[in-house]
């Protein structure tokens, strides 16, 4: 049978920073060190690493407004001092000034990755990337840009998907929700389903809405799907004539030409780089819904708490750099110890999808078998990340959390700022899942003893912020390029995703060519598109 392909080894490209090759990763005498520590139960013991007065101290981190504590982790000094040395070894300090330079870091695309210009005031892109996102706002905001139905825009519809959707997505609700509602409401429509449009269009003003086609290479089929149906919709509702002064349609892209072709008036595309990567570009164009939701100075207060942690992230050392102690952290547990799974667990409801967009900023940046040379690594690199609203998870996977076999990594994450008695309610509970996973509690009856010795990370925002969550959100981005340096591996591409993408397309090709023999496909993918092609046919009869 010929449907499994070989898989494909490239020669290799020369690294400019990571002084590692596959062959000599595991073989490497910091790697090893590394690999006995991990064998050594009392490492893995926080009873045992409790035994030290000063762990408090060493492990709790303040930076800007965060404060992070990792003494509940499976971590020493010794250790840590170990893992700087891995950091060390990668150049992580070249390999992060060669992405705040503008060198190519993204080698499969020869990119640079520019989201972090984008929040640094001195650079030219931030004035260019705030001026135009500011001057289409304020056109809409003061009602000169008029949707097609001749009316102000009121609303404000975004279509997109992945790193096109869940980046404003999180900010909007963190935003909007504090200043209790938004200044222009937004609507996200990202995956196709004729059920969610239909639903949308129920719940807006179709005459002062606008519907913002997200997308930077715009030919992500899922978004151009949904931004079909919907102006298949709209040419339905009396009174719509777009014209060259006139556009329920806006376009953010990195592909113009493409916008244009689909019939997107100039004045109504907000352009951005191809340098900056889709899962890190909610500073860019792709935050317009952010700054029509919560306005120009809270989207400039996000780039400075971005920028914040930027310039963190440059000047200080390892062993007190937040996204650097993060990554090493993840390494050590993913490498060493070998746990698989990451969970991401905000107790507060403003912060919900931080657990989705951490998950796509992780998967699909790390989730690689290759290294920059384009070989076949032999350690594994991203975990699976999951996680939801703390509270909510309690009730759903906490279980296994407290008496499941196996431990993994958890970031608890709380908003201090609201002195309410609901917010602490949530914090208290925060803070009590970390100790009762760390303590555990033996009982008479054995099955209601909980084991304890479970690490957790507790992560505070000082208060919900643009600034902070500029903040929070820089670090897991620069935790992302960090592990990716250690790991050797290009944290901005993404080829895997292509391949079930082209699959879909060649087979709705082939149902429609009554050619699928053709495709050469396995016996269970063949007789599952049987089955729903039956299915279909019934339904039409
Ligand atoms: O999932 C693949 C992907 O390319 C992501 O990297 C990206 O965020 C998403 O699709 C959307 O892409 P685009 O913004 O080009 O529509």
């Amino acid at each position: 049978m010929g449907f499994f392909l070989p898989i494909n080894y490239q020669e290799p490209l020369q690294s400019t920073f990571c002084q590692f090759t596959t062959s000599s990763m595991r073989k490497n005498p910091i790697w090893q060190q590394l690999t006995e520590l991990a064998q050594q139960d009392d490492r893995k013991n926080l009873a045992a690493l409790w035994r030290n007065p000063n762990r408090q101290e060493t492990l709790v981190f303040e930076f800007g407004d965060l404060y992070l504590d990792l003494s509940k982790n499976w971590l020493d000094d010794e250790v840590l001092e170990v893992l700087c040395q891995l950091a060390e070894h990668a150049n992580l300090k070249i390999a992060i000034d060669d992405m705040f330079n503008g060198q190519v870091v993204n080698t499969t695309d020869q990119l640079s990755a520019s989201h972090t210009q984008l929040r640094n005031p001195s650079h030219p892109s931030y004035q260019l990337n705030t001026e135009k996102l500011f001057t289409l706002a304020d056109q809409v905001t003061s009602g000169q840009v008029k949707t097609a139905f001749g009316k102000p825009v009121k609303q404000l519809v975004n279509i997109g998907i992945g790193g096109s959707y869940l980046g404003p997505r999180l900010v909007v609700e963190a935003l909007t929700e504090l200043q209790s509602e938004s200044l222009i409401p937004i609507y996200f429509a990202a995956s196709v389903d004729d059920s969610l449009i239909n639903q949308l269009f129920k719940s807006i003003d179709i005459e002062h809405c606008l519907f913002c086609i997200s997308s930077k290479s715009f030919s992500t089929v899922e978004t151009l799907m949904n931004a079909r149906a919907i102006q298949a919709k709209l040419k339905e509702v009396k009174g719509y004539q777009p014209d060259q002064q006139q556009s329920s349609l806006m376009a953010i892209t990195a592909n113009t030409p493409r916008a244009l072709k689909a019939g997107i008036p100039e004045y109504m595309i907000l352009p951005f780089d191809t340098t900056v990567g889709g899962r890190f570009s909610l500073w860019s164009s792709i935050g317009f819904p952010i700054v029509l939701a919560a306005g120009k100075d809270e989207f400039k207060d996000l780039l400075a708490g971005a920028h914040l942690m930027d310039q963190h992230f440059q000047q200080q050392p390892f062993k007190q750099n937040l996204p650097v102690l993060m990554a090493l952290l993840s390494i050590w547990y993913r490498n060493f110890i070998g746990l698989s799974a990451y969970s991401c667990l905000p107790y507060d409801a403003r912060l919900r999808s931080l657990p989705k967009w951490l998950q796509q900023l992780m998967m699909e940046s790390t989730g690689k078998m290759h290294n920059i040379s384009g070989e076949v690594i032999n350690y594994p690199t991203s975990p699976w990340v999951f996680g939801d609203h703390g509270q909510l998870s309690q009730h759903a996977f906490f279980q296994a959390f407290h008496q499941g076999v196996d431990a993994l990594p958890l970031d608890f994450i709380g908003v201090m700022e609201d002195n309410s008695s609901s917010q602490n309610f949530l914090l208290f509970n925060l803070i009590a899942q970390g100790a009762a996973l760390m303590q555990g509690k033996e009982e008479d009856q054995s099955m209601k003893g909980c084991p304890g010795n479970k690490p957790s990370t507790t992560l505070l925002l000082k208060n919900m912020t643009a600034r902070s969550i500029g903040q929070l959100l820089a670090m897991y981005e620069h935790m992302i390029y960090t592990q990716s340096v250690i790991w050797n591996i290009n944290c901005f591409d993404q080829p895997g995703v292509e391949l079930g993408k082209s699959i879909a397309r060649d087979i709705q090709q082939h149902v429609e060519n009554d050619s699928l023999n053709e495709m050469g496909l396995d016996p269970s993918t063949m007789a599952l598109i049987r089955k729903v092609t039956e299915l279909k046919n019934d339904s039409i009869d």
